[in-house]
């Protein structure tokens, strides 16, 4: 960009595009002196733009009017944040169309338009950039796009939802069932009122679509690998895994290379106490990956919240300013069916739990179904029976084939002896 000042135009006044004029309140001169350029906010436009949001801005730069940022020629860099498809979706189309550079923290949008999107900042020679979709305010997309982008990588170990982490973390420390921390944590403004997307996985499935493009040049639609949330685990679980098997349990999106195919799925998993993502606790999010160069790398930080998003919506300006023809280092377009193994072929060490009427036989029967699977059992513990009626077993397998763990639990749950459902966990095997 060869102009002495920038001009943006901001689409969103919520919490992260608040976040976006803080910056500017309080670092602009900062910036401005890093990058040798004056930088003006131009532009904010919202539907609503009386809402105190706590933030100081001048009145004239507030417009519901949408194109006084979109037919803006003098406007080079447009942040959208205004989140889901419709009408972020054509606005950014039109803002690229129009010749400006986008910045997005839409990962929603990504997931679902990536070809559109990109193809159409590729056409319009101007670029997209996206650091805040994934891991709010930690340095990831942009790491994997240029500071690795020599190596192969074996794979890419994600706790990219801030709200299920918080769940998990509290039903763990304090004993608690997920419901009974949601309330806590939707009281506290940590989680939506609508939390579905985030505890059922989807908002993982989306960022790791997005690492997935970026780690593995390759695009893939939620619908082709397993996404499966945390609304089964209960604090009896977590509780067992942790004190008598080690594990802590953290909803992963898990993206690797496996024997030339790409294993993708995303759902709750039992890490080892020792391994650096057992220790991403609370809100925080931690990416874990591993180059064939470089080796394992660790990245940690705020996954969400206004002012580490705000961070990383300010370096990708710096950077589009500093970079303007930097180019998106993903692969060609690939035929993702051909090249995304099935679920059913995923080989795993799993937990499961039983709740077995204590009678004579039940182990006998379990085996035999266990052992018609080709399972092997590394552990069997069962609770001492107090009460006379149904108790928990847990199990601990060899590694096995996801097909023949899920055919063993039906099998299981039809056993007059069983209360089903059984639950099923994965454990982290790198
Ligand atoms: N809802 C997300 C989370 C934050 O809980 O991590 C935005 O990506």
């Amino acid at each position: 960009m060869n102009e002495k000042t920038i001009n943006i135009g901001l689409i969103g006044f919520g919490t992260i595009g608040s976040g976006v004029i803080e910056i500017f309140n309080q670092n602009i001169d900062l910036i401005q002196e890093k990058v040798g350029k004056e930088i003006i906010l131009k532009k904010v436009v919202d539907l609503d733009i009386t809402t105190d949001r706590g933030v100081e801005i001048s009145p004239e730069k507030l417009s519901t009017d949408i194109d006084e940022i979109l037919e803006d020629p003098e406007i080079s860099i447009v942040i959208e944040l205004i989140g889901g498809y419709e009408p972020a979706f054509s606005f950014i189309i039109k803002a690229l169309k129009n010749g400006k550079n986008v910045v997005t923290a839409n990962k929603a949008l990504l997931a679902k338009y990536w070809k559109e999107v990109i193809s159409t900042a590729e056409k319009n020679n101007v670029r997209i950039a996206f650091e805040a979709s994934v891991g709010g305010g930690i340095p990831l997309l942009q790491p994997l796009n240029e500071s690795l982008a020599a190596n192969n990588f074996n794979g890419i170990y994600g706790i990219i939802n801030g709200t299920a982490n918080y769940i998990l973390s509290k039903m763990s420390e304090k004993e608690l069932n997920l419901d009974d921390v949601l309330k806590e944590a939707q009281e506290k403004g940590y989680a939506e009122q609508d939390p579905t997307f985030d505890i059922e996985g989807h908002d993982t499935a989306q960022k790791l679509i997005i690492l997935t493009i970026l780690g593995f040049g390759t695009y893939l639609t939620q619908d082709k690998f397993h996404v499966e949330g945390i609304t089964q685990i209960t604090p009896l679980d977590i509780k067992f895994t942790s004190k008598n098997l080690g594990y802590v349990t953290k909803l992963l999106g898990i993206s690797r290379k496996i024997d030339g195919e790409l294993e993708v799925r995303v759902h709750p998993t039992l890490i080892p106490h020792n391994h650096l993502l057992a220790s991403v606790n609370d809100v925080f999010n931690g990416v874990y990956l591993i180059g064939d160069a470089v080796g394992p790398v660790m990245m940690y930080g705020q996954g969400a919240g206004m002012m580490p998003t705000a961070s990383a919506i300010m370096g990708d300006c710096i950077d589009i300013i500093n970079n303007p023809n930097k180019k998106i280092n993903y692969g060609p377009p690939k035929k993702i069916e051909e090249r995304i193994k099935s679920m059913d072929d995923v080989v795993s060490k799993y937990y499961i739990r039983l709740n077995a009427i204590d009678q004579p036989g039940v182990l006998h029967n379990l085996s035999g179904i266990l052992s018609n699977f080709n399972i092997s059992l590394e552990s069997v513990n069962q609770d001492k029976n107090e009460k006379n009626d149904a108790i928990p077993i847990f199990l601990v397998t060899h590694k096995a084939y996801e097909k023949d763990i899920r055919n063993a639990i039906n099998e299981i749950d039809q056993l007059p002896q069983i209360q089903a459902p059984s639950t099923l966990i994965r454990i982290l095997d790198e």
